[in-house]
């Protein structure tokens, strides 16, 4: 594919760290043959060891491409984002779960400022546990951690596993964006999976034609026989059922942007969610400077309560983030700025409205939680009104 022009340009060594990832991208699809799924290069140019780019040195997370990144997300926005989670999550911390478990935690922003608010809230577990692919990442998180809360640094550890049991608080946002997905094309009515071959120094999408038997059965959602590109989650499906069998009580969110199954189906989807993100230009390459930039495809949140339910979790809430933080009390939280302080309440108003608009980030991202053993008589209140789980 045709490199963006208008795009900024990687300096010389992060060109020479995608240069090495695409050799050993290159390396996977002749060992395979010629050709590897989508999902498995996915896989590759976000997380191998040293140069994808979870793993490798990329800026990822800031606010514009002045400083080398390439997206925001919530907790980077405003520190309103944790404090609102934290109003969830205090109630069930205040039983007798005492233990937060945080997948994917970026630079660290949300471990810190969600631990700040539960202490605030007097509702600080007694242990925040993180998971994390990202070898880099574990140490900007242990950077943030010890310049935003370093006396409550020593709560959190980092597990390379996940144990067999337990019991607490579950949360993971935007991170089943990032699990790699397979790609399907159907053309004049035949389903193929959508692959990787090499195209001359880079990469191209190959079709391979699927035996009927081979079909994914979600792919049954997909209505007619028009022609459409779209994307399978067993990955992300798989982590849930993982977490399921983990999680012997309390609760899971997975914030991410999505929809259910219905919805990410719908004929009018013809050309998948896949999405590519650097310096803040989305775009839909994959083959861009491997291992420089991010690439997602949306949630299917069905998909995922279908796995939650087969690992014996009960889906206790889908709603939109807006309504989300809205039922958790986050317009009550800005209430404690000063509006006549314009420098302290305009940027977090400015970020709280972007969380919350329906063009933004309030109709397009979700929470869904997931429990087990949990006391009905402790609803979550972020489900309070506006709950869609019926619509998974
Ligand atoms: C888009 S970033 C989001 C980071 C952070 N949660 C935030 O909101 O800023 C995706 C994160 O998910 C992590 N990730 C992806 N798959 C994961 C898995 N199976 N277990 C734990 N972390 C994972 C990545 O390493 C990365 O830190």
């Amino acid at each position: 594919m045709q490199k963006v022009a208008s795009l900024p340009l990687p300096s010389a060594d992060a060109l020479g760290a995608s240069a090495a990832l695409s050799t050993a991208i290159a390396d996977a699809i002749a060992a395979s043959g010629g050709w590897i799924g989508f999902d498995r290069y996915m896989s590759l140019a976000l997380y191998a060891p040293r140069l994808g780019y979870y793993s490798g040195g990329a800026a990822k997370f800031g606010r514009d491409a002045g400083d080398g990144s390439d997206f925001i997300t919530a907790p980077e926005l405003t520190p309103f984002f944790a404090r609102t989670l934290a109003r969830q999550f205090a109630p069930l911390l205040g039983t007798d779960l005492r233990e937060v478990m945080e997948f994917g935690a970026g630079t660290g922003r949300l471990a810190a400022d969600l631990l700040l608010a539960l202490e605030a809230e007097g509702a600080l577990p007694d242990a925040y546990r993180i998971v994390e692919l990202s070898g880099e990442l574990r140490v900007r998180q242990q950077q943030t951690l010890a310049e935003r809360a370093p006396h409550l640094s020593d709560r959190v550890t980092w597990l390379d596993t996940l144990p067999e049991r337990f019991e607490g608080v579950v949360v993971g946002n935007e991170v089943l964006d990032a699990m790699p997905v397979r790609l399907f094309a159907r053309a004049g009515g035949q389903w193929h999976e959508r692959g990787v071959a090499r195209d001359g120094d880079g990469f191209a999408y190959e079709d391979r034609p699927l035996d009927p038997a081979a079909i994914p059965a979600a792919l049954q959602a997909v209505p007619g026989n028009h022609d459409v590109v779209t994307e399978t989650h067993a990955e992300a499906e798989g982590f849930v059922r993982a977490v399921g069998a983990m999680l012997a009580r309390g609760a899971a969110f997975f914030i991410d942007y999505g929809f259910p199954s219905s919805e990410y189906y719908h004929p009018q989807r013809v050309g998948g969610t896949l999405m590519c993100h650097y310096r803040h230009h989305a775009h839909p390459d994959p083959f861009l400077y491997p291992g420089l930039q991010d690439i997602t495809a949306h949630v299917n949140f069905s998909g995922l309560a279908e796995a939650a339910v087969d690992a014996g979790l009960a889906v206790s809430g889908f709603a939109s983030q807006a309504r989300f933080l809205m039922n958790a009390g986050i317009t009550d939280l800005m209430m404690s700025l000063d509006p006549s302080d314009a420098r302290a309440f305009l940027p977090q108003a400015n970020a709280v409205q972007k969380l919350l608009s329906e063009a933004e980030m309030g109709e397009l991202f979700k929470v869904i939680a997931l429990t087990r053993g949990l006391d009905e008589a402790l609803p979550l209140a972020g489900f309070a009104r506006g709950d869609r789980s019926f619509a998974l």
